[in-house]
């Protein structure tokens, strides 16, 4: 990892200070598609993050604003705003951590596989600079369909020579966020001490809480279990009706988001932790990108920690998965193989 310094003259006093920064331990975060609806609260969370060092924001509009903004604020991560193709490789060099929430978000009557074929193109050019400005770096895949939109990245990785699939994440933290939110609500829990892995991948059928593994653990009803995973399973829609038009979750994904870039820095760090997340993985037969629980670690997926025992109604739940998972990664893969 570089080692970075900076000599600042400071005009008014006259003082030279050397400012030295070992990025190892303060990393740099680039942000794509900083002024949307989860870059710009995404952003806030980023800048408030003690361990972030350096905060690049790039999107093809109102970057120099946004950056601004936050630059005004008093901690500790330095901000720098990028707009337009022509300066995403600067926005990238250096980054040891790229997020991805580029792109459209849904409006009523959609899915996430209709917002493919804009999207599709958006993370293929932001993957391929990323590749080449920062090939090492984590990269953390917001945009929908994650389902697809991660195993383009890789492809895209792949064809520059570059890929570590330990290194390529599609966010799936939302999910495990509403899990813990809708359960720790509904059986009166300490929802800061409630824990439960997502499994699978982020659309519809694909997303599979693991109610039988909650901690601490919980009774649920049979009635129980199917409405709640039917309710965690659409929530996103949930947000997209409730939105009317205005467009899909962006505070609560800001705050996922936050959360999962936070446990990348800790495991860069050598802080091990876990999370969920859709990576490449052979946890389920015929399947290539599965979110389970993993290990993260200095060098990405330290351990694909698998999904333990299932309930039979939960299994039946990965056997609906796997077809609407085998199409979405076919779709993302033939897009970028042709
Ligand atoms: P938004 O429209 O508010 O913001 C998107 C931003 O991306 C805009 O600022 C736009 O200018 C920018 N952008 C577009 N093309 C770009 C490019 N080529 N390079 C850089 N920036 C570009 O949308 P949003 O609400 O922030 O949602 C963004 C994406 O995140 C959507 O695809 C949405 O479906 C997805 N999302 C995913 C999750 C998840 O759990 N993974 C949750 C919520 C939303
Ligand atoms: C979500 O789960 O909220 C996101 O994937 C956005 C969406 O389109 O539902």
């Amino acid at each position: 990892m570089a080692f970075a310094s900076k000599t600042v003259l400071n005009a008014a006093s006259g003082i030279c200070r050397l400012s030295v920064r070992n990025t190892s331990s303060a990393p740099k975060v680039a942000l794509l598609g900083a002024s949307g609806g989860i870059g710009q609260p995404l952003g806030l969370l980023l800048k408030t993050n003690p361990k972030v060092a350096s905060l690049a924001l790039y999107d093809v509009a109102n970057t120099a604003g946004v950056g601004a903004d936050l630059s005004h604020i008093d901690t500790a991560a330095q901000v720098t705003s990028h707009t337009g193709p022509e300066n995403l490789h600067a926005a990238l060099e250096g980054a040891d951590i790229v997020v991805i929430p580029a792109g459209v978000p849904r409006k009523p009557g959609m899915t996430r596989d209709d917002l493919f074929n804009v999207n599709a193109g958006i993370v293929r050019d932001l993957a391929e600079a990323a590749a080449k400005a920062c090939p090492k770096a984590f990269v953390a895949i917001i945009t929908n369909p994650v389902n697809s939109t991660v195993p383009i990245a890789a492809e895209v990785y792949k064809n520059n020579g570059v890929y570590d699939p330990k290194r390529i994440f599609g966010v799936t933290t939302l999910d495990v966020v509403r899990s813990q939110a809708f359960i720790s609500e509904l059986k009166k829990l300490d929802v800061s001490k409630t824990v439960i892995p997502v499994i699978g991948g982020h659309s519809g059928v694909t997303i599979i809480p693991l109610l039988s593994q909650v901690q601490p653990s919980a009774q649920f009803s049979d009635s129980e279990i199917e409405k709640l995973t039917a309710r965690i399973q659409d929530a996103g829609t949930e947000v997209v009706k409730a939105k009317a038009g205005a467009g899909s979750a962006t505070l609560s994904m800001a705050f996922a988001g936050a959360r999962f870039v936070d446990a990348l820095i800790s495991g860069l760090q050598g802080k091990k932790n876990v999370q969920c997340s859709f990576v490449e993985s052979d946890v389920v037969k015929g399947v290539d990108y599965f979110s389970t629980p993993l290990e993260l670690g200095p060098n990405g997926v330290e351990k694909i920690l698998g999904y333990g025992k299932l309930s039979s109604y939960e299994q039946s739940l990965v056997e609906a998965a796997v077809p609407e998972l085998q199409k979405n990664i076919a779709k993302g893969v033939k897009f970028i193989k042709g």
